[in-house]
């Protein structure tokens, strides 16, 4: 019999991925989609060959039966307290009470079980949502897989291609943990897959310094990159305080301020991300910075 999952989120970047790996692994797909959900994306869900289920209220009783015979349930949405602890709040009460054994939350970041309150709002909220998943009876499993490896092409200011710069604070040698977008659904469809996964599993398609971007950027892009470093934690730190206090952007997900608190917990050595448990599914093929970037260059040319 095909075991059934569900995934919440499923129109998002990483959620309609999730579903792409798990057509591919002979799954009974359910998704939960919103009735302002784009009609595009639920389109493409139905073409994975995903049971779209459509909630009006994101409520208990909807969702529950949504829920019914399914073995995991994967949380993939994106937001803040609204979604990330009312919304996941309601979906982790459904799978509950529709006894479903597996919950794998919204995590998906770096690893914030070493930090405290404080030190990244979108983080915390992560944190205030296990301490409610932790005291439950279903058995859940979060993926810590470090930055998305996808946002050094976009979002991410390390590499500044036209500048020939490497812009990093902190150490130059200090590691950072990065997996693409890709890696991370393959990973999270086999957990969701496996009878039986730990509380946490850590990956990451690439540990990779400053210094060693460096190198990578040059043999991608050409000489002559240089590294640049404005400063070190504690200035950062100042300077996410002020960007926050002239721009709170508090109903942002990623406001500037935001992604700093991010770079900021990256460079702290609490960030370290060991590989261990890469190799839980060896079919999966890894791609390291200098792929993502090699791919880059190749389709801007
Ligand atoms: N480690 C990293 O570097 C990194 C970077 C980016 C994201 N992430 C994480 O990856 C996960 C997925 O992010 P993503 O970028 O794929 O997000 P995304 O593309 O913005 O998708 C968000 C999903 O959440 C759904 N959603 C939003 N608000 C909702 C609500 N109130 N009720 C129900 N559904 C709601 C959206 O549904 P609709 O289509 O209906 O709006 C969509 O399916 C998140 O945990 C995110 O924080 C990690």
């Amino acid at each position: 019999m095909k075991k059934v999952i569900l995934v919440a989120g499923a129109t998002g970047n990483l959620g309609m991925r999730i579903v792409s790996y798990l057509s591919q692994k002979n799954a009974e797909i359910r998704v939960i989609v919103r009735s302002e959900s784009e009609a595009q994306k639920i389109k493409m869900l139905e073409t994975l060959g995903a049971d779209i289920y459509i909630t009006d209220h994101w409520n208990l009783s909807e969702l529950t039966i949504a829920c019914q015979g399914v073995s995991c349930v994967i949380s993939a949405l994106a937001g803040l307290r609204e979604v990330i602890i009312d919304a996941q709040k309601v979906l982790l009460d459904a799978a509950i009470a529709a006894n479903v054994p597996r919950f794998i939350p919204s995590d998906f970041s770096l690893d914030f079980t070493k930090f405290f309150y404080g030190e990244n709002r979108n983080l915390d909220l992560r944190r205030e949502f296990h301490e409610y998943l932790d005291k439950t009876s279903i058995s859940s499993t979060s993926i810590m897989n470090g930055a998305f490896t996808d946002m050094l092409t976009d979002q991410m200011p390390l590499i500044l291609i036209k500048q020939k710069l490497i812009l990093y604070w902190g150490d130059a040698d200090h590691k950072w943990g990065f997996t693409t977008i890709d890696n991370t659904a393959e990973y999270t469809a086999n957990v969701a897959m496996d009878a039986v996964t730990p509380r946490y599993l850590r990956i990451a398609g690439d540990l990779i310094s400053p210094r060693e971007v460096k190198i990578v950027a040059n043999e991608v892009f050409g000489p002559k990159f240089r590294l640049f470093r404005p400063g070190g934690k504690w200035l950062l730190g100042m300077l996410i305080k002020i960007t926050r206090k002239l721009s709170p952007g508090k109903n942002e997900l990623y406001p500037a301020w935001q992604g700093m608190q991010y770079m900021h917990n990256l460079i702290d050595e609490r960030a370290n991300i060991d590989k261990t448990d890469n190799d839980r599914y060896p079919e999966i093929q890894w791609k390291t910075v200098k792929d993502v970037l090699t791919d880059y260059q190749s389709k801007t040319l």
